[in-house]
C-alpha cells in the first residue's frame, strides 16, 4: 500500500531527480539547434580544439554534437603537428577527431595541407629548393592519403594572397614558385580523389584580395586540375561587418563554378588597429586593450547579434551558393581571440558565452529563419 506519507516522498524524490537533471540546460536541450534550423540551407561548422576533441568534458560534447553537423581541427591538422620530423608523422588527435565525427554524425573539414604558419621547426633549417618540394609532395601524399575518404574536404591551400593580391612571400613561393598552389590541388586530387577541395583564406571578400583570389581558382581550373570550393574565413569586427565585399564575392566566386563557405567566422569586438587574421600579426598591449574583462556592455551586445542577423540573412539570401558556415570555435571561451593579437584578452565573438549559454546573437541568427 502506498500511503500519503509515500506519495509525499515519492514527489521529493521526483523534485530532486527533476533537479538533478536541471543541469540539463548546460546541455543546451532548451534552445534551438544549429544544425537543425539550417538543415535545409547550409552546413553549420565549429573549430574543435584538443580538449574538445579529446571529449573531456561530456556537457560539451554534447552542446557540439546537438548544435553543428560539421568541424574542422583549430589546430590538430596542421603540418607542425601532424609533421612533426622530416620522416615522422604523428595523427593520434586528428585521427580522435575521424572517430569523433563519426561518433556524432559530424563532417570534418581538414584544415589544413599547405599554409606557411604552423609549419614543423625543421622547414627552417631547409634551404634547397629540391628539399622544399620533397616535403611539399610527401607532405600532400601522406596526409591526405591518410584522411582519404574520411574527411569530407581539406582546404588545400590557405592565406596564399597579400592584400591586394599578390602572392604571399611564403617559404613554398619562395622555392616552388606561383603554381605551388595549383600542384598542391593536383597531389590533393591524387590522394584523395573523393574529397571536396577548398582555397581558403581571409580577407577575401575584400575587392583586391578577391581579385587575387578569382585569378587562383582560374588557373588552378584552366590547368585542369579541380577546386570544389573558396573558403572565406570571416573573421569581422563589430559594427564593421563589410556585407557589401561579401555579396559580392558570393556572386563572384559562385560564378566560376565553386562552392563559397565561411570557415572561420567570429566578430571581434575588442579593439584592433588592423583588419584581417594575419597570426603572424600581433599588437602590443596597453590600458585601452581589454575594454570587457568581466562583461560585455549591453550596446556592443546588441550590435554583435545585428552584425550576425545581417550576415546569416545574406547567407540566407544566397543558400544556393553558400554551403557550410563554420564557427571559429564553440563558445566566446575557446576564441583563439582571446590570445591573439594580444595575449590574455577576454573576447565575445561568438553565439555562446563562457558556460555554452546561447547569447543574444544567437537568437537573432535563429531568428531569421522565421
Ligand atoms: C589559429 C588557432 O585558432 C590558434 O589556436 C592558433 O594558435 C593559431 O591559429 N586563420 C586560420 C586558422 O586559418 O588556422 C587560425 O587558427 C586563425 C586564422
Amino acid at each position: 500500500m502506498i500511503s500519503h506519507r509515500n506519495i509525499a516522498k515519492l514527489g521529493t524524490i521526483v523534485l530532486v531527480l527533476a533537479n538533478l537533471t536541471l543541469p540539463n540546460v548546460t546541455f543546451g536541450q532548451q534552445i534551438p539547434s544549429l544544425r537543425d534550423t539550417f538543415k535545409k540551407d547550409f552546413g553549420i561548422g565549429t573549430a574543435l580544439n584538443n580538449a574538445q576533441i579529446d571529449e573531456r568534458d561530456p556537457q560539451m560534447t554534447a552542446f557540439i554534437a546537438r548544435q553543428f553537423n560539421m568541424a574542422t581541427p583549430e589546430n590538430v591538422m596542421k603540418s607542425e603537428v601532424v609533421h612533426p620530423k622530416w620522416d615522422t608523422y604523428d595523427f593520434t588527435m586528428g585521427d580522435k577527431l575521424i572517430d569523433f565525427g563519426e561518433k556524432h554524425n559530424i563532417k570534418i573539414n581538414g584544415h589544413t595541407l599547405i599554409w606557411h604558419s604552423q609549419l614543423p621547426s625543421f622547414i627552417r633549417g631547409i634551404k634547397s629548393q629540391d628539399s622544399i618540394r620533397t616535403f611539399f609532395t610527401d607532405h600532400i601524399k601522406t596526409v591526405a592519403g591518410h584522411y582519404k575518404d574520411k574527411v569530407y574536404s581539406w582546404d588545400v591551400v590557405n592565406e596564399a594572397l597579400n592584400e591586394d593580391g599578390t602572392m604571399r612571400k611564403s617559404v613554398f613561393l619562395q622555392y616552388l614558385g606561383e603554381d605551388f598552389v595549383t600542384e598542391a590541388f593536383r597531389l590533393a586530387q591524387q590522394a584523395s580523389p573523393k574529397t571536396e577541395l577548398y582555397y581558403n583564406d581571409y580577407n577575401n571578400e575584400q575587392p583586391k584580395k578577391r581579385a587575387g583570389c578569382i585569378e587562383l581558382v582560374k588557373k588552378i581550373k584552366a590547368a585542369g586540375v579541380r577546386i570544389d570550393g573558396v573558403g572565406i574565413q570571416g573573421h569581422w569586427h563589430v559594427g564593421k561587418v563589410p556585407l557589401k565585399d561579401i555579396e559580392e564575392s558570393i556572386l563572384q566566386y559562385a560564378a566560376l563554378g565553386v562552392k563559397v563557405m565561411f570557415t572561420e567566422l567570429d566578430i571581434e569586438v575588442l579593439p584592433r588597429n588592423f583588419q584581417g587574421a594575419d597570426v603572424g600579426q600581433r599588437m602590443v598591449a596597453n590600458e585601452q586593450s581589454n575594454p570587457y574583462p568581466t562583461a560585455l556592455p549591453d550596446s556592443v551586445q546588441q550590435q554583435l547579434a545585428a552584425d550576425y542577423e545581417a550576415l546569416f540573412k545574406l547567407f540566407l539570401k544566397h543558400k544556393d551558393k553558400v554551403t557550410r558556415v563554420t564557427f571559429w570555435g564553440v563558445n566566446d571561451a575557446n576564441s583563439w581571440l582571446n590570445n591573439w593579437p594580444i595575449r590574455g584578452r577576454t573576447s565575445y565573438p561568438l553565439l555562446f558565452d563562457r558556460k555554452n549559454q546561447p547569447k543574444p546573437a544567437f537568437y537573432s541568427v535563429i531568428g531569421t529563419k522565421k
